[in-house]
């Protein structure tokens, strides 16, 4: 017996990090998974560890990600879950943004869960019901200088999924999960940059005392997903080894990119 036997779900952003190790610990507990993401030859990868499929999809593209989620509700026999995880950062000061990578941001990691919610919720309505769990940040609740986009898209994502959960009532639960300093592909250049001291500084100010792995997202993804959870619903999930009681989360992050583009 597995935590999602019956669960039929997709993930977006499902070919590396995060993404990845969800579909990985959905499929442990009984799930079948479709990975969709942009890099289509890593979702293959993942689908093929996982007996899933894969589709190759940017989810800023609402009608190809439709098509994707409406073939994968067929081909897996009625999709009850979706993970709306796909996201992008980067980091500089507000008047250095340009207005096109202001746009490519919010566009990837806000609208980009709206068309998941819009193309999954009806289906998962139709199919008498499920849970849906966007990824969010910590950057949203407690931001720090230089993420301007991102900390609003995703403080916005916190706010779509209370809405979401509203709207879909009592047949589908929507969550948001808001992780803290991953060790993924995202942010792997700056925490190795040992010169600059990121990775030690992350963990001194982490109660819980390391960085965190996408284990420890997929993990609360799963419960979310699973009849654990059946008494919650719009909540946006801080896991983050109590990083933000202290402040804001990747404090000084604009130091150190600066530091890294050779600015100061
Ligand atoms: N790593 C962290 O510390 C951290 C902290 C807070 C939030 N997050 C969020 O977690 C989520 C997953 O990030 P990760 O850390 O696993 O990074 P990652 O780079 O390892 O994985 C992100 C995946 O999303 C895919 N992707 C990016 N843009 C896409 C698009 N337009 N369409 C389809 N796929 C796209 C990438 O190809 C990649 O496979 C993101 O939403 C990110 O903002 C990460």
């Amino acid at each position: 017996m597995g935590l999602l036997d019956g669960t039929r779900a997709v993930v977006t952003g499902g070919a590396s990090g995060i993404g990845a190790a969800t579909c990985r610990r959905m499929t442990d507990e009984g799930a079948r998974v479709a990975v969709i993401d942009r890099d289509g030859a890593g979702a293959e990868k993942v689908a093929a560890e996982i007996d899933g499929m894969a589709y190759e999809v940017d989810v800023t593209d609402f009608a190809a990600l439709d098509a994707a989620i409406g073939d994968a509700d067929t081909k897996l026999g009625g999709l009850n879950a979706i993970f709306n995880n796909a996201g992008v950062g980067n980091a500089m000061p507000l008047h250095e943004y340009p207005l096109d990578e202001w746009d490519r941001i919010v566009r990837i990691n806000l609208t980009g869960v709206f068309h998941g919610l819009k193309a999954a919720a009806p289906r998962i309505v139709a199919n008498g019901g499920g849970a849906i769990v966007s990824t969010s940040s910590i950057s949203g609740t407690r931001p720090a200088a230089g993420e301007a986009p991102y900390a609003a898209a995703k403080a916005a994502v916190a706010a779509l999924t209370a809405t979401a959960a509203l709207e879909y009532a009592p047949t589908v639960r929507v969550n948001a999960v808001a992780p803290g300093m991953i060790d993924t592909a995202l942010t792997t250049l700056m925490l190795e940059q040992t010169g600059l001291g990121l990775r030690p500084r992350m963990i001194t100010k982490t109660p819980l005392g390391r960085v965190g792995a996408p284990e420890d997202i997929a993990d609360v993804v799963v419960f979310l997903c699973s009849p654990l959870a059946r008494f919650i619903t719009g909540q946006n999930l801080v896991i983050d080894g109590g990083m933000t009681l202290h402040g804001s989360g990747v404090d000084g992050l604009l130091d150190v990119v600066q530091e890294l583009l050779g600015r100061r």
